[in-house]
């Protein structure tokens, strides 16, 4: 299920930022003791946020945000994908379907704009899931000591 982040997720949230496996293709996890410091008590709530729920607990989150500081040209103004599964619930296909459902949404309030994904060209399951999402490649570009990968998933026709 995909719904608003609650105050109830605040630990979850905790655990995927700070989980170093989690942020291998991310530059690495944030410190546990900063985040308990500095995350709200009530998450920031906004259109294309999205807690993904299984049996009524946190396993992941999604992200629609316009690229509005995107390095690559293509990508910029455009919306971005972005998602962060818990470990323990990976492999099992949620991911696939809960980027599914957040599309389907997004062409469903803005039909007809693409969105733009990056992630590192080693992620395999994030190039895995980025393919079987519909997304196909723009560019390879060096940022962050890798090799990124930018892809585009052309608007719903
Ligand atoms: C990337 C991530 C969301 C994938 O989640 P997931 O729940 O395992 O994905 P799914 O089970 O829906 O699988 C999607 C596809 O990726 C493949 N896949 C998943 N893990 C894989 C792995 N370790 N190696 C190769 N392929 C993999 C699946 O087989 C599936 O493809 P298929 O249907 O053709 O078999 C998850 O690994 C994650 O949260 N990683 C850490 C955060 C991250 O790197 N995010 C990317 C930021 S852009």
């Amino acid at each position: 299920m995909l719904r608003e982040p609650e105050a109830r997720d605040r630990t979850t949230f905790i655990e995927l930022l700070a989980s170093p496996e989690v942020h291998t293709y991310l530059g690495g996890p944030r410190p546990r003791d900063e985040l308990e410091r500095e995350m709200p008590e009530v998450p920031e709530r906004w259109p294309g946020s999205f807690v993904v729920e299984l049996d009524g607990t946190m396993i992941g989150q999604i992200l629609l945000r316009r690229a509005a500081g995107h390095r690559r040209p293509a990508a910029v103004g455009k919306a971005d994908l972005g998602y962060l599964f818990l470990p323990k619930a990976w492999g099992q296909g949620y991911a696939a379907e809960a980027c599914a459902a957040a599309l389907d949404w997004f062409d469903g309030v803005l039909p007809g704009e693409p969105v733009v994904l990056t992630t590192q060209s080693a992620n395999v399951a994030s190039m895995r899931l980025a393919a079987k999402l519909g997304f196909t490649e723009v560019e390879r570009f060096q940022a962050w000591d890798a090799e990124q990968w930018l892809g585009l998933r052309p608007p719903a026709t």
